[in-house]
């Protein structure tokens, strides 16, 4: 049975709570959140488990094997350190952290104290998204141009942090897993309406070697909910539209060719292909609960999870550029990707960087 602690229970924490307690290998046995009147909620709710304000006390070794961390992500940093320090595999809510620095410093932590550190890219646990790797990766689709994601809805707005580092990892974490790999550079423009220091909008665009591209569009000043993702490919595209209850996935036989015969005035003639449509079938779970499975195995059983440090700090090196990018007139800012540890190395806090990579120059 691995004894869990869990540290916010304001939105998101309680979902966590939820799964964790209904999972048979888990046993959640306490609860933090330094809002008294949020902590009396949780623990009314969850009445077996110790509630408390002091975020030390859960990180006691005696009481806890694990700790998941949903607190607002300027905290992420702080609190998973000391969880990892004090010996508990440690599962931090997105974003990791808000710099890559300190996202290679967790993971040099984990991999000192030997202990599990787990981010919470949900989407990377979802059916339908597995449902559009598969897709991707059986050529179906050809060669991936582009890929192309919204994300919008009214709220919730937050204080912490911008609509970029708050909904764009969601995004970030699905294209780089459909690409394969992280763009070379990116840019970002946005506007802020609400508080001038913290952008309401934000549109990314990722710049992937072989000359395809990863666009994102965030908001949480928007009439309508919106998650829509399109894949368009050199055979067919896709189109994945979260909020659509069944068929969340559709496969469109569309395209445009060029002719071969081209005029003889040097213009090119395209042909527009309208084919059929379909949808896969997907045998949709609840992803929170397929993400804490995977937490689980990582814990009791070794396997190693597709969310971990490497893969929230490959995740953060795109937002903190990105970010960069936006307070800085939305100019190409290039993708520094921090590398694992070569023995005999010089490195800092056991990782090094990569060479630069100069946007255009290739892989
Ligand atoms: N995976 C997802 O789909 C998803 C969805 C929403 C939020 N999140 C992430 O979850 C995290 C929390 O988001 P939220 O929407 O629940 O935020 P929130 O502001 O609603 O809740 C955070 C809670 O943490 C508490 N808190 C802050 N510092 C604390 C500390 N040191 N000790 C104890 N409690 C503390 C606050 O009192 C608050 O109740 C963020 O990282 C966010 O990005 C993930």
């Amino acid at each position: 049975m691995i004894r869990v602690g869990i540290i916010g229970a304001g939105y998101w924490g309680p979902n966590l709570i939820r799964c964790f307690q209904e999972s048979a290998e888990c046993e959640v046995v306490c609860i933090c959140d330094r809002d008294e009147k949020k902590l009396k909620q949780i623990c009314e709710r969850f009445p077996q488990v110790i509630g408390t304000t002091d975020d030390a006390e859960v990180l006691r070794r005696d009481r806890i094997d694990a700790v998941v961390i949903a607190t607002p992500t300027k905290t992420h940093y702080r609190l998973a350190k000391r969880a990892l320090e004090a010996g508990l595999h440690t599962f931090v809510e997105k974003p990791l952290c808000t710099r890559s620095e300190e996202c290679a410093d967790l993971i040099a932590c984990a991999e000192a104290n030997d202990r599990v550190l787990f981010v919470g890219h949900v989407f990377l646990y979802s059916a339908a998204v597995a449902k559009l790797k598969e897709v991707v990766s059986s050529g179906e689709l050809g060669e991936i141009y582009y890929i192309s994601s919204t994300r919008l809805n009214l709220g919730p707005v937050r204080h912490d942090v911008n609509a970029l580092w708050d909904l764009a990892p969601h995004d970030t974490s699905i294209i780089l897993d459909l690409m394969g790999r992280s763009p070379i550079s990116v840019c970002c423009s946005g506007l802020a309406y609400l508080d001038r220091r913290i952008h309401d909008v934000c549109n990314m665009t990722m710049q992937f070697p072989d000359n395809r591209i990863g666009i994102v569009h965030v908001s949480w000043l928007d009439p309508r909910k919106r998650r829509v993702m399109t894949v368009v490919g050199s055979k067919k595209m896709a189109v994945y539209d979260d909020i659509e209850p069944i068929e969340k996935i559709r496969i469109y036989d569309t395209g445009v060719h060029a002719a071969t015969d081209a005029s003889s005035f040097g213009e090119f003639l395209y042909s527009y292909r309208y084919g059929d449509i379909y949808s896969p079938r997907i045998n949709e779970g609840e992803p929170l609960k397929a993400e804490i499975r995977s937490f689980i195995d990582a814990v009791a059983h070794g396997k190693k999870p597709k969310t971990d440090g490497w893969n929230g700090l490959r995740v953060v090196e795109v937002i903190e550029a990105a970010d960069k990018s936006l307070r800085d007139s939305g100019g190409h800012v290039p993708i520094h990707r921090i590398m694992p540890r070569r023995p005999s190395t010089a490195d800092i806090n056991g990782v090094e960087r990569e060479p630069l990579i100069v946007a255009g120059a290739g892989n």
